[in-house]
């Protein structure tokens, strides 16, 4: 089962239910609903699931759908199958976990739209619940085509929004069936979602500190640019490190570097100093001369040549330790290094103990950093563990997601 909404308090979160129309809301007795979930969950080669969370997290709203009585369909993408069907992202599996969690059949559809999802979804008694393979086999899903969002609208009477992870995506399962179909809601896992992260947007207490990391500057330094009006202070981790410390100049050795980067990395920073916004980047390194598990760790203040950067040093995590102990709020997403790899672990690991320790309202998203607080062994200790990674980042950057503003206003 998903933890309940918060492990703190009541009076230190200011839980507020959306102002969008909720299932809650809704009379489901009979009416076949259309449900888009997150269930893009991580698979080994062979197909097995590795970690669960987002389909335990869905849960909740399966299960009000069937005690409503609805005839329940579910749709959601896996990975990333550039508009082709590709076995090895199938949800054929992701249906059979499904099934097991929720204690009951599900029916699977080998397409998402035409005759065999139709026939599939009209065979629905009320309470049974169809799982249809991924969206994203048709090119037309990520394209947001209204034609294709008005196939998979007439599988439903309602449709429900349960897919977090996936709103920052204006898809036609996320954007445009809200608009087409005529009963549109979000789901609990939203509402959940939307409560949490919107008290760290709306009313955040101070200090606010994010802390960001992972590979991919790209990724994010857009919404870092937005991040620093918001925070007191922004912890930069990861390979992502590098592409500041390289343009303030700094030796970084082999280092993940994006060169097409590193003027906006410097624009990044001017801009933060402007405002009076701390951004700490790594004083201090693992480094390595591979990024697999035969690397020796050696620890270095300035990166040699031939040599990179893998994980914050022991200085490094003692700073950051010390500014998320003063924080009041924390947001946290993306590891500090190559954390898959024991001897590059511990800078990740050490911000996940400051965070779980820190008496902060505190937000962790992004598949490596809930992998990293759960290696540490400290979920119960966190505020919110979200189940969108760059959704929760997006949205705690001030951004609109477009899954959300789709839904109808209350
Ligand atoms: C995620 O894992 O962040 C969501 O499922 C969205 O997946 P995407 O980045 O492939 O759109």
């Amino acid at each position: 089962m998903i933890r309940p909404p918060t492990d703190l308090p009541a009076s230190r979160v200011n839980i507020r239910r959306m102002p969008k129309v909720s299932i809650r809301d809704l009379d489901l007795q009979g009416k076949r609903v259309f449900i888009r979930a997150d269930l893009n969950v991580p698979l080994t080669e062979s197909g097995e699931i590795t970690d669960d969370t987002r389909i335990r997290a869905v849960f909740p709203t399966l299960e009000m759908a069937r005690q409503k009585g609805a005839r329940v369909i579910v749709a959601s993408h896996l990975g990333r199958p550039r508009g082709k069907p590709n076995p090895r992202m199938s949800l054929r599996s992701v249906g059979k976990r499904l099934s097991q969690i929720l204690g009951c059949e599900v029916a699977f559809a080998t397409d998402c739209v035409g005759d065999v999802a139709a026939q599939a979804a009209a065979a629905l008694k009320g309470g049974e619940v169809l799982l249809l393979e991924n969206l994203r086999f048709h090119p037309e899903e990520e394209k947001n085509d209204r034609a294709f969002a008005a196939q998979l609208a007439a599988l439903g009477d309602v449709y429900v929004n349960d897919a977090f992870g996936s709103a920052h995506r204006a898809h036609a399962s996320t954007e445009a069936i809200a608009r087409l179909i005529p009963v549109a809601a979000g789901g609990l896992l939203m509402e959940k979602e939307l409560e949490y992260l919107g008290k760290a947007t709306r009313n955040p207490a101070k200090p606010y500190v994010a802390i960001v990391g992972g590979a991919k500057v790209s990724d994010k330094i857009d919404l870092l640019q937005n991040l620093i009006r918001l925070t007191d202070a922004v912890l930069v981790g990861g390979a992502m490190a590098y592409t500041f410390l390289k343009s303030r100049g700094g030796k970084v050795g082999v280092s993940r570097v994006e060169e097409d980067k590193r003027e906006q990395a410097r624009e990044v920073l001017a801009h933060a100093e402007k405002l009076g916004v701390e951004i700490k980047l790594p004083s201090d390194h693992v480094i390595s001369d591979r990024i697999d598990a035969t690397g020796k760790a050696q620890l270095a203040s300035t990166i040699p040549d031939g040599m990179m950067g893998v994980d914050i040093g022991p200085e490094t995590r003692r700073d950051f330790a010390d500014a998320i102990g003063k924080a009041r709020t924390i947001v946290w997403n993306g590891p500090m290094g190559v954390f898959e790899v024991d001897q590059f672990a511990e800078g990740t690991l050490a911000v996940a103990r400051a965070v779980a320790a820190s008496s902060a309202v505190s937000i962790v998203g992004g598949g490596d950093s809930v992998a990293a607080i759960a290696k540490a062994g400290v979920g119960s200790k966190i505020s919110h563990i979200s189940t969108g990674g760059g959704a929760s980042l997006e949205f705690l950057s001030g951004l609109k997601l477009p899954g959300v503003e789709a839904l109808p206003e209350k």
